[in-house]
């Protein structure tokens, strides 16, 4: 499943909209219903409203009603040369953790070959929590 996913956030990062940073990034979200949802870093002039890859998957999902994922795999990095691995920003993390438990696995990705794995209790210890999702 690992290399579907990474797999997934490749082709997801083609469609990367990053005209200001040339930092391209893509993310595939596997719901627990087996769904991948991907998305893509999508750049606004200005910065502020900039999407990341994570937030897009996420936000696709909700929008389609899909609440509970397992895991998500992200690929980012220049345009061109290699990718070095891209871990996700903290606003990421805290959108992750309003959806997924502890044990969300968190895959950062090279290629298809050469991955880490990260669990979110790991990438986003005492998270904060308001409300827990319905
Ligand atoms: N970016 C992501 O899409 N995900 C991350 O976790 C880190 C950063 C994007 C935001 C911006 O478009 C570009 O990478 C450079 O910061």
């Amino acid at each position: 499943m690992q290399i579907k996913l990474i797999e997934a956030a490749m082709q997801a990062r083609q469609a990367s909209y990053s005209p200001y940073s040339g930092f391209r990034v893509g993310a595939a979200l596997l719901a627990k219903s087996g769904e991948i949802f991907t998305g893509c870093n999508v750049e606004i002039g200005g910065h502020s409203a900039t999407c990341c890859a994570e937030r897009a998957a996420i936000v696709k999902a909700v929008s389609q009603g899909v609440r509970e994922f397992s895991a998500i795999a992200i690929v980012g990095g220049p345009d061109t040369g290699p990718i070095p691995g891209c871990f996700p920003c903290g606003v990421c993390r805290q959108a992750l953790a309003e959806f997924c438990s502890d044990d969300l696995v968190i895959i950062v990705a090279e290629n298809t070959e050469k991955w880490r794995e990260f669990t979110l209790a790991e990438m986003l210890p005492h998270r904060f929590e308001e409300a827990a999702a319905e």
